[in-house]
């Protein structure tokens, strides 16, 4: 096991570890002997790779999901003053990518029980502006597309789904990503897969994808192979002015290496999160997520609810599992407590995520997490 990354002596089981393995070194060292190193082959096959094992007909790579986010906004015409719905238990970045295309994020309440964006406070929430829905596939489980996709068809929004914890989703053996206009991506290093930074935009759409593509290099309407193939290669033009979000060869070829061990990583994350399942059943007040049965979960993340009957409150429980060297967290602190959203938040929209916000304590889990890690958890959740 590798020490605590922020120097905690007393830290003995981290909640993540990156699992880099030889094949990762060595294709990042060979790639580093390149004559060019960003937009290259590499990028090439791992769009390639990941658009064939998402089944989608267009995957471009980006520098992160944050950025994949902003320009499916940028893509689908997202502009000045427009809504998009975004859950309230979600990651910042959301509302970031909207607010980068000076539109409005409408923070609205999930479901209780699964942590969805609920449909009733989506239909309260819908306004002449309303442009958009980002529906998140929380934690790697499917979310209620199907119903989401009903409310932006009977209302014209398009919908772009936040698949950050996503790779190996499936919904009725369809990958998540493929329902709404677009899907984004995380390789963050904690992600199903990491390219330690890095991003995806999947689509079915040529013209998303074409405006996507330019939009990640500046806007340019050459590539760097057509720009240096022909006669002038500083000669293109800039339709829209876009950003530099690419994802350089060294990444997209980690990127490679890791996609192809996917199957392994989300069975081992399964094995895991079984494992908790099994060992933290009936103790009172804490609530599990229902696993057992789902066969689409990319098992992401193992997020537990500290209730009531238990005899520790969530943050009291962080604390003794931190005393006892391990550490934990939350997915997420609700975006309406962050000083700049509070704006775009009402009370009435946010019932549900302030309850649950102060229930969920995500545990120790990736995919080579030893059992006597796992136990330590387990063992002190249960000594009260
Ligand atoms: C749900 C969700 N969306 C978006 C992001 C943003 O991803 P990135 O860090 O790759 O920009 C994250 C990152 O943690 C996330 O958890």
């Amino acid at each position: 096991m590798k020490k605590d990354f922020f120097k905690d002596p007393k830290i003995k089981f981290p909640a993540y570890e990156p699992w880099i393995s030889n094949e990762d070194k060595k294709i990042v060292d060979k790639t580093l002997n390149q004559s060019m190193l960003t937009l290259g082959p590499q990028l090439e096959k791992f769009e390639n790779n990941f658009s064939k094992y998402s089944n989608s007909k267009y995957a471009i790579a980006v520098s992160n999901c944050t950025a994949a986010l902003h320009l499916s906004l940028m893509a689908l015409g997202i502009k000045k003053n427009d809504e998009v719905i975004i859950p309230d238990l979600t990651f910042v970045a959301d509302a970031n990518a909207i607010l980068a295309c000076n539109a409005k994020p409408i923070i609205t309440d999930i479901n209780k029980e699964n942590f969805f964006l609920s449909i009733q406070n989506i239909k309260k929430n819908i306004t002449k502006k309303t442009k958009a829905i980002i529906p998140v596939h929380i934690y790697g489980q499917v979310c209620n597309i199907e119903e989401i996709m009903d409310v932006a068809k009977d209302n014209n929004l398009k919908v772009i789904e936040d698949c950050a914890h996503a790779v190996g989703t499936f919904h009725n053996s369809k990958h998540v990503g493929n329902l709404g206009s677009t899907g984004c991506f995380s390789f963050y290093p904690t992600k199903n897969i990491t390219t330690a930074e890095g991003g995806m935009v999947i689509t079915n759409s040529e013209k998303i994808a074409k405006k996507v593509r330019q939009l990640r290099s500046h806007g340019m309407t050459k590539s760097l192979q057509n720009r240096y193939s022909n006669e002038y290669p500083w000669v293109f033009d800039i339709l829209e002015p876009g950003y530099n979000y690419r994802l350089d060869e060294i990444r997209s070829a980690l990127g490679i290496t890791q996609l192809k061990r996917i199957k392994k990583i989300n069975e081992l994350r399964k094995k895991a999160s079984l494992y908790y399942f099994k060992n933290l059943q009936n103790i009172p007040g804490i609530i599990l997520p229902d696993m057992v049965n789902d066969l689409t979960h990319s098992y992401h993340l193992y997020t537990i609810r500290v209730t009531k009957p238990y005899k520790l409150s969530r943050n009291q429980l962080f604390k003794k599992l931190k005393d006892n060297g391990i550490r934990t967290t939350v997915y997420w602190m609700p975006i309406h407590k962050y000083t700049a959203y509070q704006k775009f938040a009402k009370k009435s929209n946010v019932v549900n995520t302030s309850k649950i916000y102060e229930e969920i304590l995500a545990l120790p889990l990736f995919p080579n997490i030893s059992k006597t890690h796992q136990d330590n958890v387990i063992n002190v959740i249960k000594s009260l």
